[in-house]
């Protein structure tokens, strides 16, 4: 996992319209008359303090990208980091690279964190139900909570620093 710079934006891009249109599968998405789904924050990851963009690479090829912004989508708690966005590309799924990464994100980030899952992407549920108790050492339950008319999943815990 490497910090994406500024002139790496358009590869975010790029990897974002892959990550829409494997969304859209289960959520509703319209794609722009220009073709594209668009991610209209992407910018802002370069421009606020709080927002870290990151690829994902594997044996030096993209393998994802991870959005980690600070500020809690649920309770609006500033404190809280939040995984805005995160995917790995399907040629390296199911090797353990989403765990990896995102145990390296937690780690990175200390502190309270928000993970949020929307209700109909159960096969991310079933992956965050795992990395993130394999992280913490137990099982952290998540909760539902309705907003904006769907269902979420929000699993809270506590990345610790390590010494
Ligand atoms: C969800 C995602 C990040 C998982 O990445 P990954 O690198 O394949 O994950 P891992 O290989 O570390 O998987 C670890 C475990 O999670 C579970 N898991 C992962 N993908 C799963 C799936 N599609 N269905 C059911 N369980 C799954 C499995 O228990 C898996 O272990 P196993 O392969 O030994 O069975 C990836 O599929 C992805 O980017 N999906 C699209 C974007 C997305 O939904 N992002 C999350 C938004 S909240």
């Amino acid at each position: 996992m490497i910090p994406a710079a500024p002139d790496q934006e358009p590869v975010l891009a790029n990897l974002l319209e892959l990550y829409a249109h494997d969304f859209s599968e289960f959520h509703q998405l319209e794609l722009g008359a220009d073709g594209r789904f668009g991610y209209k924050y992407l910018p802002l990851y370069w421009r606020e303090p709080d927002r870290h963009p990151f690829l994902v690479r594997m044996d030096g090829k993209l393998a994802g990208l991870v959005l980690v912004k600070r500020g809690s989508e649920i309770s609006s708690n500033p404190a809280i980091w939040d995984m805005a966005e995160f995917f790995i590309v399907r040629r390296y799924r199911r090797r353990g690279i989403g765990t990896g990464t995102a145990h390296e994100v937690w780690r990175w980030f200390p502190g309270p964190w928000e993970v949020r899952v929307m209700e109909s992407n159960q096969s991310a549920l079933q992956f965050w139900e795992r990395a993130i108790s394999a992280f913490a050492g137990e099982t952290i339950p998540s909760v539902r909570v309705e907003k904006g008319g769907k269902y979420w999943h929000v699993f809270s815990f506590e990345s610790k620093r390590v010494p």
